[in-house]
């Protein structure tokens, strides 16, 4: 079995049949269409178990907050099972918020991330009374200020830093280097922090950064982790007093067989961080996790319209595309893909797997030996984390719908789009 199959041991092969925890995905497939997302509940909460005990057994008694970073996986479902299992939430706008609270998320442990805030997204995190706000730059903290001012709230601010560290991962993904758009260069965030001190209406709260994402080596993260401690005592000792820490997400998941980061051994680096120089520092240690809580707990089931040999490739085109899963395309991703229907006498081929959309770079996998018919199931691994949240509607697209299998039952988490909805909002001209 490839790594993603059997990373939370939800999935199964029998007769050449792909299952997900009991059920077939032939019958998710029979029931609801494809291309269709599909989610692993057991697979959700062992992935959020594994770095919850693995910050418990770091932590000792010391308080952390994972907050889950709402755009990996933003399905009510998803996000219901994580608040469930008391998790935080790290979001980016006034939608996932709302997002969050329907899902039945608490506001109180809501961190809010993201360079462009507007005044009413302000406004509304305000009112709603989140945990904080990771601010981006000066003039952001002067709004957060002056909105918090003229709702007569407290408004608790860290500074996102820029740490200047190289997360060494793809360059769209990567956020920590000194030309990013993100976040406070590392030199000037003492003076924004003491204008932060001097504002009407601002707590400071913690020290927050986010190097980059998918990162499979824990090294840069442990060094933007020490640059964070560093922060924090400085502005200790100049008077104002740090309550939490964040180095962000960016733990990577396997799409192959590639080696990943120990989620203990990065939790116990974490703690070490804390402590260095033997100082004790109380303050509460915060994640902001998506990929790797969400990323190999679900896949893209799709169908194959047509087998398309050529003189130089054999095509499989399947009924899933760019539009649902637009990793490979964007950042030439690598996903494994696997037939999902039970097995063939059909003979192994090498295919490129492509979709309908007319563009060259819809390409959902190079190369992949798959013993094919048109009309069997295929699966698109690892697809759970910046699937179905990045998807659009090009080339007139409904977009796909999301199921989550618990146990043996199927819950839809979100219905496949229908086309007369796509334009319902349009008008011609009169
Ligand atoms: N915190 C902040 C402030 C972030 O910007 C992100 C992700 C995270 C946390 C979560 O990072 P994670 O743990 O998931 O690596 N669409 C890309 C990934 C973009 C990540 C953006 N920021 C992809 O499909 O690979």
């Amino acid at each position: 079995m490839s790594a993603p199959l059997d990373i939370f041991g939800v999935h199964r092969v029998a007769n050449g049949a792909l299952w997900m925890e009991d059920v077939a995905l032939s019958e998710v497939a029979h029931t609801f269409g494809t291309p269709t997302f599909v989610y692993s509940r057991a697979a959700l909460s062992a992935a959020y178990a594994r770095l919850d005990n693995a910050l418990k057994r770091a932590r000792k008694s010391k308080p952390y907050l994972i907050c889950y970073a709402v755009k990996a996986n933003s399905n009510l479902a998803v996000l219901n099972i994580f608040a469930k299992l008391g998790a935080g939430f790290d979001i980016v706008s006034g939608g996932e918020l709302r997002r969050v609270l329907a899902a039945g998320g608490a506001p109180e442990k809501v961190v809010f991330s993201g360079l462009g805030k507007t005044r009413d997204e302000i406004a509304f995190a305000l009112q709603i009374g989140i945990k904080g706000f990771n601010v981006e730059s000066e003039p952001e903290l002067k709004r957060i200020s002056a909105v918090a001012t003229e709702l007569g709230k407290i408004a608790r601010v860290s500074l996102r830093v820029n740490p200047d560290v190289d997360a060494k991962t793809h360059p769209y993904i990567s956020t920590g280097l000194k030309n990013n758009k993100f976040g406070v260069a590392f030199d000037r965030a003492i003076s924004t922090y003491q204008l932060a001190s001097t504002l009407p209406n601002i707590e400071i709260a913690g020290v927050d950064c986010h190097i980059g994402s998918q990162l499979t080596d824990a090294s840069p993260l442990l060094e933007a982790m020490g640059r964070l401690v560093s922060l924090a005592d400085e502005l200790e000792s100049g008077g104002i007093p740090i309550h939490h820490i964040c180095p962000g997400g960016g733990v990577g998941i396997a799409y192959a067989d590639e080696p990943t980061i120990d989620i203990d051994a990065y939790a116990t680096a974490l703690e070490q961080a804390l402590s260095i120089g033997g100082k004790k520092r109380e303050m509460e240690l915060l994640l902001e996790p998506g990929r790797m809580l969400t990323g190999n707990t679900g896949l893209l089931l799709a169908k194959i319209e047509y087998v398309k040999p050529t003189e130089s490739k054999n095509f499989l085109v399947i009924d899933a595309a760019m539009n649902d899963l637009i990793r490979p395309s964007l950042y030439q991703a690598h996903h494994e893909i696997v037939m999902a229907s039970a097995a063939s006498d059909e003979v192994a081929r090498v295919y490129d797997v492509v979709g309908p959309v007319c563009e060259s770079a819809d390409v959902l996998g190079r190369d992949r030996v798959l013993a094919a018919r048109e009309g069997d199931l295929v699966a698109i691994l690892s697809a759970g984390a910046y699937g179905f949240v990045m998807s659009s509607n090009y080339n007139t697209r409904p977009r796909a719908a999301e199921v989550m299998i618990d146990g043996a039952n199927v819950h839809l988490a979100r219905e496949r789009e229908r086309v007369d909805e796509l334009f319902s909002a349009e008008h011609v001209p009169v």
